[in-house]
């Protein structure tokens, strides 16, 4: 029988994955600082452990104004570095990539905690001590009704913000991370410049398609170049705004051009975000509903693409790679709910030649071992009957 794709190895640049199983960012809001702690730790480290073969670490704030929640991770500052620096030599030291998402929330930054509300900051949060602060945008409108005006976004603050993606890329560099994406979707800030619901600058970074990819296409490149060129760089793209006079997924396969000429590596594919604090499009969601979209950009764009969103089975996600529909495939909430999915889609696509050679010694010698016995006692009544 052929390897499956999905557990086989696949190389980008200098970096090869032990199989084709990537951890999605997965925001944890339990940060103070933006600084990681033990609870990314264990986060993060049981899904190495698990199997996958690149484990992202969470949107991580480029600047402490760009995150979302007071618990947003950061990386705005040299400090933030060392505690990175440990989970991705464990995630590394059991045989997984560490990767890790940059971003900024733009006009979804200064929000609540999904298990605070989901919504504004309010008095509730105030009491806390969680107050609000300045957000930016390309333009000051506001994602909703109730939620913060923006600041449009001044050149000079355009060129800080350029800045705070380079530093925060050789910092990511610095702490060992083997691949960077960009967050580039989700209606956080590149995304907001790239959607004409959000981006009415009359300057040359809005207007036309080419205008409001300007400023994304400029951060690509900032951090590309700061970004070592032995390791692959993401980018994760909303391939639809779902809601009509939005980003479509034309306007993706052209921006998926533009970031192929830049050297970008891999376009990942979600959707949706642009308004209200969802992380997928307004439409009907079926298990890999968001495949179409890498499957296009990837054929139309010639560049390799990321499936994300309700992939659930090992079947589903082997199927995606074995029907070139992408080259990847990112797991997020299966992950949360089965942080050992990697290793069970293993033995769900191979039976017992997978052996649990694949799992930490720790617990992969007991279960050889126990499964071994249980078999033999399988067979046993079968034997004492003959
Ligand atoms: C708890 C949680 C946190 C998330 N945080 C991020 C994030 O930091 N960056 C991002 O791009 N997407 C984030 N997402 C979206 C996921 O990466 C993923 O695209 C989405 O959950 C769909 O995949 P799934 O159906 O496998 O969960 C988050 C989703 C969840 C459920």
């Amino acid at each position: 029988m052929a390897q499956p794709l999905l557990i086989s190895p696949v190389t980008l640049r200098d970096v090869t994955l032990r199989n084709r199983i990537v951890i999605s960012p997965l925001c944890q809001y339990s940060a103070a600082d933006g600084m990681a702690n033990d609870w990314h730790f264990a986060h993060l480290a049981r899904f190495a452990l698990g199997g996958a073969g690149a484990v992202f670490v969470e949107a991580t704030a480029v600047h402490r104004d760009g995150r979302i929640t007071h618990g947003d991770m950061g990386l705005w500052s040299d400090a933030h570095i060392a505690p990175l620096r440990r989970i991705g030599d464990f995630v590394r030291s059991q045989g997984a990539a560490p990767a890790i998402q940059l971003a900024h929330a733009g006009r979804k930054a200064s929000m609540q905690r999904p298990w605070h509300g989901n919504g504004p900051l309010d008095d509730s949060d105030r009491a806390r001590g969680e107050d609000v602060w300045r957000i930016v945008a390309p333009s000051a409108l506001a994602m909703d009704l109730g939620w913060l005006t923006p600041a449009e976004l001044s050149p000079a603050e355009m060129a800080e913000l350029r800045e705070h993606f380079r530093c925060a890329a050789l910092r990511a560099a610095d702490a060992g991370f083997a691949v960077l994406e960009v967050h580039g979707a989700h209606g956080y800030l590149l995304h907001s410049f790239l959607s004409p619901l959000s981006n009415r600058r009359s300057d040359a970074y809005g207007g036309d398609r080419a205008g409001r990819m300007r400023f994304p296409l400029e951060i690509a490149e900032t951090v590309r170049a700061a970004w070592p060129k032995d390791r692959p760089m993401f980018f994760r793209v909303s391939s639809v705004d779902g809601i009509d006079g939005g980003w479509t997924l034309d306007d993706t396969v052209a921006l998926a051009r533009e970031l192929r000429a830049r050297d970008v590596d891999v376009v990942d594919c979600s959707s949706g975000g642009i308004a209200g604090s969802a992380t997928a499009a307004r439409i009907l969601r079926h298990p890999g509903f968001q495949v179409p979209f890498a499957e296009r950009i990837k054929r139309e764009a010639g560049i390799k693409t990321m499936a994300v969103g309700l992939i659930l089975d090992p079947e589903q996600a082997e199927a995606i790679l074995q029907n070139g529909q992408a080259d990847l495939v990112a797991i997020g909430r299966q992950a949360l709910y089965d942080p050992n999915w990697p290793l069970h889609a293993e033995r769900a696509l191979l039976g017992d030649a997978a052996d649990f050679e694949h799992w930490p010694v720790q617990a992969g010698w007991w279960l050889k071992r126990r499964e071994r016995g249980l078999r033999a006692l399988q067979a046993e009544p079968a034997r004492k009957q003959s």
